[in-house]
């Protein structure tokens, strides 16, 4: 452990290890709000009503969830962990909690998904990680009139609603225990999220963190107890309170140079990414990014220093929709001969170059080729420092070579390549082994 750190910063450096080297992840938003499928946000947009959102409860059964179905893709996908939605902002609970009846086990389906969930992922090898929303529109305690988001937030009948957010953050806390103490090992508590005065010590931050770790010690906490998808807060800070997380969270978006703290030195990031516009399952709603597209954000993540955690939307009867399902075979075929140039592996100390960008573990650089461009590819300022160069999807020789017109350039390598077009389109991998670090 490095002494010189703040000791919270020196901690979260030594927890977040294998999320650093884990760099993609499944987000699964799920819940009752899968059935109206217009998002997860459905009730907030429309401002429903406790009882008019109260049929989905009723007829909530999902009969395909297939728990190790959804493992097997995450894996085949290439991904090393994953984030459920135990509980979002409507406040309904994939969980047998004994803290309310507001819950998976009282609607037709009567499973605890949760259950389901952690023990098929971690029969596949993968990290656990739940979701839990800050917010909750479903508990009377928790403010409705007035607030930016609740669905009641300009319901006359809510104005003098008596209620008692200490109350509501006792129920929250104590969910959190049940989570965290019911379900094995959990890798990853995922927040969501603080607005305004909805922030750190409101939620009674600091003793919520002392809890968890006290029952899970290694658990990462992401950084939304006092931030949100788009700002980072105190995790950038170098006398950051307890709760300001092990990794931000940046949402839709890659930030242009990774993070770094007020030193500047890097902080664990993890962008969360839709596959089309929406986080919950929204039937409307085709338009999905190419797997093209999420290789090359996957790339841009690592080569920034972050992981991407991407996000799927199982439908009412609890599949992953079909369009979803094949962009990640399509991911996962291209992670199955190109992973070693993303797990493990951060941003390199090289510029990024023109025709890509540079992911680097150790000795081992990797020129991820976007463009072909003309003639042979520059490696700029790598002549001589290069041992050898292969085609990472298949281990086959790239030939490093000095044509007649690169003379002017004497401290670049050059790759030929034979032909005008790329090995991969996507992305053609050349791993490069170098002299030194
Ligand atoms: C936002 C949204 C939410 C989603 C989350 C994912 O904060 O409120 O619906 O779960 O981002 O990052």
């Amino acid at each position: 452990m490095d002494t010189s750190l703040h000791p919270l910063i020196a901690a979260r450096n030594e927890r977040t290890r294998w999320f650093r080297q884990a760099r993609f992840g499944m987000f699964i938003h799920w819940g009752l709000y899968a059935i109206p499928a217009r998002g997860e946000w459905v009730r907030s947009h429309e401002r429903l009503s406790n009882e008019a959102y109260q049929p989905y409860f009723q007829e909530f059964n999902p009969t395909r969830y297939d728990a190790r179905a959804w493992a097997q893709l995450a894996r085949r996908a290439g991904m090393q962990y994953a984030v459920l939605t135990a509980k979002h902002h409507d406040g309904f609970c994939l969980f047998d909690s004994q803290l309310t009846d507001y819950k998976s086990t009282n609607t037709p389906c009567r499973r605890d998904l949760v259950r389901e969930y952690v023990d098929a992922f971690r029969a596949e090898g993968l990290k656990v990680g739940l979701y839990y929303s800050l917010l909750d529109w479903h508990h009377p305690d928790y403010p409705a009139y007035g607030d930016p988001f609740h669905p009641m937030r300009d319901h006359p009948a809510y104005k003098d609603r008596p209620q008692d957010f200490g109350r509501y953050l006792d129920y929250f806390h104590a969910q959190v225990r049940e989570l965290l103490t019911g379900y094995g090992t959990i890798d990853i508590m995922w927040f969501d999220f603080s607005y305004g005065s909805m922030s750190g010590e409101t939620w009674r931050a600091a003793d919520l963190v002392e809890m968890a770790r006290s029952l899970q010690p290694a658990l990462l906490i992401d950084n939304r107890l006092d931030a949100s998808g788009d700002t980072n807060r105190s995790i950038e800070s170098l006398e950051p309170p307890p709760y300001c997380g092990d990794f931000a969270c940046p949402e839709q978006i890659i930030p242009p140079q990774g993070l770094t703290d007020a030193a500047g030195r890097p902080v664990p990031w993890e962008a969360c990414l839709t596959l089309n516009n929406h986080w919950g399952y929204c039937a409307a709603d085709r338009d999905y990014k190419s797997a093209r597209q999420v290789i090359r954000a996957l790339v841009e993540c690592v080569s920034k220093g972050g992981n991407m955690l991407l996000n799927v939307g199982p439908d009412a009867r609890g599949e992953i929709p079909a369009e979803s399902v094949e962009i990640l075979e399509q991911v996962g075929a291209w992670m199955h001969r190109n992973g070693e140039s993303i797990y493990g592996c951060d941003r390199s100390s090289l510029p990024k170059p023109e025709w890509g960008r540079y992911t680097q573990n150790g000795n081992m650089l990797y020129a991820h080729i976007f463009e072909r461009g003309i003639g042979p590819v520059n490696l700029r300022g790598l002549n001589g420092k290069i041992r050898k160069a292969r085609l990472l999807a298949d281990g086959s020789e790239i030939k490093l070579s000095r044509p007649w017109n690169v003379h002017d350039y004497p401290d670049d390598a050059f790759i030929e390549f034979p032909s005008s077009r790329l090995p991969d389109e996507t992305d053609t991998v050349v791993a490069l082994e170098l002299e030194e670090i």
